[in-house]
């Protein structure tokens, strides 16, 4: 594939070097070359199949909007654009393009999801639930796409309405922890997911790019993992 990958920092550039273990072209773009998304122009991305956005949140709606009315198949890694989720939809459908977002492309913690998703039924039986969040202290949003996917398909998952707080930490060098805690009077429940390296998720969203070739629609990568 002929790929443009967007945002050459910690994540980008591993993207960028899983890209090229695959044997894919790949462009690399970073910030002081895209102000005002002009590296995005019709003309620009015409010899592109899959854009991959791995940049920050301020940025990333007009990123994709410039890549979606281009007609530009997408994958995007960046979190902290989800409340404008039905508009980035509505630009899919009118365009006809392949579209698929994630805020973790790892294998390891969509499978955590799903194990957070069966624990949820503590919430059924007299269990309060917490999650807590790490990551390194530039992390521009707060808490993760991660947390909040986490918090999400738990609530959905339980028929309890409990409050679900999360509750994050800055520090360091973390790459991305995440830990849900169900707590009873008798007893607490501890589930957590470490991630040693931003490996899984380079690998993640290669695969998915490959994936999406030819594709059309809106998709969720929770709802597609299992298919790479
Ligand atoms: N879905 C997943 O699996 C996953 C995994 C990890 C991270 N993420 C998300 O991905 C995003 C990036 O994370 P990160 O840790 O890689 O951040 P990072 O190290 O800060 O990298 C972001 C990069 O984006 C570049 N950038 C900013 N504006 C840009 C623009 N308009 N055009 C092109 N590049 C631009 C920055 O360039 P400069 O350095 O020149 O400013 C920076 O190099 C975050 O939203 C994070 O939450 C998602």
């Amino acid at each position: 594939m002929n790929l443009l990958l967007l945002g050459r920092g910690k994540t980008g550039s591993l993207v960028a070097e899983v890209a090229a273990e695959h044997k894919h072209h790949t462009r690399i773009v970073g910030a002081k070359d895209n102000i005002g998304c002009a590296a995005l122009t019709a003309e620009n991305l015409a010899p592109f199949d899959t854009v991959i956005d791995f940049t920050a949140p301020h940025c990333v709606l007009s990123h994709i909007e410039a890549c979606v009315k281009a007609g530009k198949n997408m994958v995007v890694g960046t979190t902290g654009w989800y409340k404008e989720m039905d508009h980035v939809r509505k630009l899919v459908e009118q365009h006809r393009t392949g579209f698929i977002f994630g805020p973790n492309f790892s294998i390891g913690v969509n499978l955590f999801f799903d194990i957070a998703r069966i624990a949820a039924t503590a919430l059924n039986h007299d269990y309060s639930g917490q999650i807590f969040e790490r990551h390194h202290a530039h992390k521009a949003d707060a808490p993760s796409g991660t947390a909040i996917a986490i918090q999400r398909l738990i609530r959905e998952s339980a028929d309890a309405h409990e409050p679900l707080e999360i509750t994050s930490f800055r520090e360091g060098e973390v790459v991305g922890l995440h830990e849900v805690v169900f707590e009873s009077a008798a007893d607490r429940i501890y589930l957590c997911h470490d991630a040693k390296s931003r490996r899984g998720f380079a690998e993640g969203a290669i695969r998915t790019a490959e994936w999406l070739l030819g594709k059309k629609g809106f998709y969720d990568f929770k709802d597609v993992w299992r298919e790479l």
